[in-house]
């Protein structure tokens, strides 16, 4: 198991720059499940999670899918086995989002549940209750939903009970192929959401809304081959500019795209970081002075991301004062917290708020990463620390970071990996 081993206390100075955004990827390429032209994305991370989004794919579709570096082209041709099996399922969760373009292209999917997962239940109940809505019958047997509409979908209005990122994505990809009229509401405003949207629109799908709470969606008849370049990865780009004022450094964060930042650059700010936009795909950190001590509540897109809740969460182990972390979205996701104490921060929690008492001087330390975020604060947590802290179980990270030690060690850390 890879492990990384990281030598602390460089702080991060030059330029990184941003991958596409996996959370992006992962939709735009189900997406390609919904007509039988090629579809190519450009821009697509190289990443364990979508290594498995393709191994799925290639499963469903029952032949290869061409990779070149970032460029993926899928020709779904042929649906040949509309499911989404526990093996893929059970390593990432994201593979339910096959469920909605495979019973609107092809009125059936057989696709595994999930199951619980390090940070929380992670039901997907709202994206069958959706395409329920759609007209689906759907039913629950052997660890497994069956879906089927043997007369195709039929566009309808959808009230989500609360905002599910992936459960908007896997309805509307339902509902481009549906008759008629969806009007989705109270949907995600996540960018990745809007890039899906724009996709769907290039295969020549009817949307409007994407990106605000209500999504109207004309469905049409079919869909054809695009071309599509993913958005850049916010939550990426967020960790490196967090790892930037941690490391009281001097970190410029290239090809982001600002717009998708602005709660986290707030919340820098407020800590005391200068953040300055030196063009309109570029974001640069400097810490003039001492961290202060901010609060951060982790909301749906355009709030704080939960995304990053673990990684601010080690910047404020060195901000001067008492700041409250407090998690809304998922009811498990504070497991970096007891790793950081070991590393000698000072956290206390309670439900879903986390407090965090600073500035605790941080020692490096062995620590297991439990989730892909989880693992990313650590790391930060291993750059600011002194002496030396081994990452263990980097598989996490590897699911949704591409090349992070090259990376990294481009801006001067001090960083390897170590395979055993
Ligand atoms: N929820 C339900 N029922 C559902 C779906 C969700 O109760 O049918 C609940 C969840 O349990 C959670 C909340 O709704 O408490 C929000 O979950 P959401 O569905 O929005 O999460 P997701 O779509 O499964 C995506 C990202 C996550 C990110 C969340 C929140 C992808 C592939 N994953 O997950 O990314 O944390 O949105 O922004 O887009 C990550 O990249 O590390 C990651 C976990």
């Amino acid at each position: 198991m890879d492990k990384l081993v990281i030598e602390g206390g460089v702080p991060l100075s030059g330029e990184i720059a941003v991958s596409g955004a996996k959370n992006a990827a992962l939709p735009a390429l189900a997406a390609c499940l919904l007509t039988a032209e090629p579809v190519i994305l450009d821009r697509i991370p190289q990443v364990r999670d979508i290594r498995t989004m393709l191994d799925l794919i290639g499963h469903i579709i029952g032949a290869e899918v061409s990779v070149e570096g970032g460029r993926v082209t899928i020709h779904s041709a042929r649906i040949e086995h509309p499911e989404a099996p526990y093996e893929l399922v059970k390593t990432m969760r994201a593979s339910s989002l096959v469920l909605g373009p495979l019973v609107g292209r092809c009125g059936r999917a057989r696709v595994s549940l999930p199951g619980g997962c390090a940070i929380g239940a992670r039901p997907i109940n709202l994206h069958v209750s959706g395409l329920e809505r759609l007209g689906a019958e759907v039913r629950q047997e052997h660890g497994y939903i069956e879906a089927v509409a043997p007369h195709g979908l039929q566009g309808a209005n959808v009230q989500f009970d609360r905002i599910s990122v992936t459960g908007t994505e896997d309805l509307l990809m339902a509902a481009v192929l549906a008759r008629g009229e969806t009007v989705i509401e109270n949907a995600a405003r996540e960018p990745e959401v809007a890039d899906l949207a724009a996709l769907l629109a290039a295969m020549g799908a009817k949307i409007e809304g994407a990106g605000t709470s209500t999504i109207r969606v004309q469905g049409v008849a079919k869909l054809g081959g695009a071309e599509h370049t993913i958005i850049p990865d916010r939550i990426e780009a967020g960790t490196f500019l967090i790892g930037g004022a941690l490391t009281g450094g001097d970190l410029t964060v290239r090809g982001c795209v600002p717009e998708h930042l602005r709660a986290l650059i707030a919340k820098l700010q407020q800590a005391g970081v200068d953040v300055t936009e030196p063009s309109p795909d570029t974001l640069r950190v400097r810490v003039p002075g001492k961290l202060k001590n901010v609060d951060i509540t982790t909301e749906e897109h355009p709030g704080f991301a939960t995304d990053l809740q673990a990684q601010f969460m080690t910047l404020m182990t060195q901000a001067a004062g008492i700041s409250f972390v407090t998690e809304t979205i998922f009811e498990n996701r504070f497991m970096h917290a007891q790793e950081l104490a070991r590393m000698g921060a000072n956290i206390r929690l309670e439900g879903r708020q986390a407090i965090v008492a600073g500035p605790t001087p941080l020692s490096g330390a062995q620590v297991i990463a439990s989730d892909l975020r989880a693992s990313a604060s650590l790391v930060l947590a291993g750059l600011a620390a002194r002496g030396e802290t081994v990452v263990d179980r980097v598989y996490h990270i590897d699911r949704g970071y591409e090349k992070i030690e090259s990376k990294l060690a481009g801006a001067g850390a001090r960083i390897r990996r170590e395979t055993s």
